[in-house]
């Protein structure tokens, strides 16, 4: 896995746009960090790196905000189990052919697809976070 280091929010984003050029129709990433890591943040310029322009909002109470069926974004923080999650219907979207980005995934974690890539996000001092992927 490569690092790269950001210094503020617009960065993340930037980084996150140019992640996406290396992303294909039915991939899963795990989005992975502390809360008010940037998992958001990331997602937002994933969008925009997908030419998606609709607001790509923290999806916290839908679980899963869906963007034109090219990008699922998922919040499984409260999700109760994987059993929840499949009543839900959550699991059928990682073969749609969308790409899924999932914040909480651990929550989840039966229900992931095998092959799912994974970027770390960790907090520095200040706005520097590390970015893992
Ligand atoms: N370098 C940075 N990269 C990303 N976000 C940053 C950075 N520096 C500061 N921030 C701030 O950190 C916060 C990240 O919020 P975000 O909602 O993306 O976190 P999250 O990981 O999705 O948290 P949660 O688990 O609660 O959903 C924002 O307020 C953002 O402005
Ligand atoms: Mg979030």
């Amino acid at each position: 896995m490569a690092v790269f280091v950001s210094g503020s929010r617009e960065a993340t984003e930037k980084f996150a746009e140019r992640y996406a050029r290396t992303l294909s129709p039915g991939d899963t990433v795990l989005l992975e960090g502390e809360m008010g890591a940037g998992k958001t943040v990331f997602a937002k310029g994933v969008a925009r790196g997908l030419g998606i322009r609709e607001e790509v909002t923290s999806p916290t109470y839908a679980y899963m905000n869906d963007y034109g069926g090219r990008l699922f974004h998922y919040d499984c923080y409260r999700i109760e189990s994987p059993e929840q999650a499949e009543a839900l219907g959550l699991a059928d979207y990682f073969d749609a052919g969308g790409i899924c980005l999932v914040e909480w995934s651990e929550k989840i974690a039966p229900l992931l697809p095998a092959d799912a890539k994974r970027v770390i996000i960790r907090k520095r001092e200040g706005d520097e976070r590390e970015i893992e992927y």
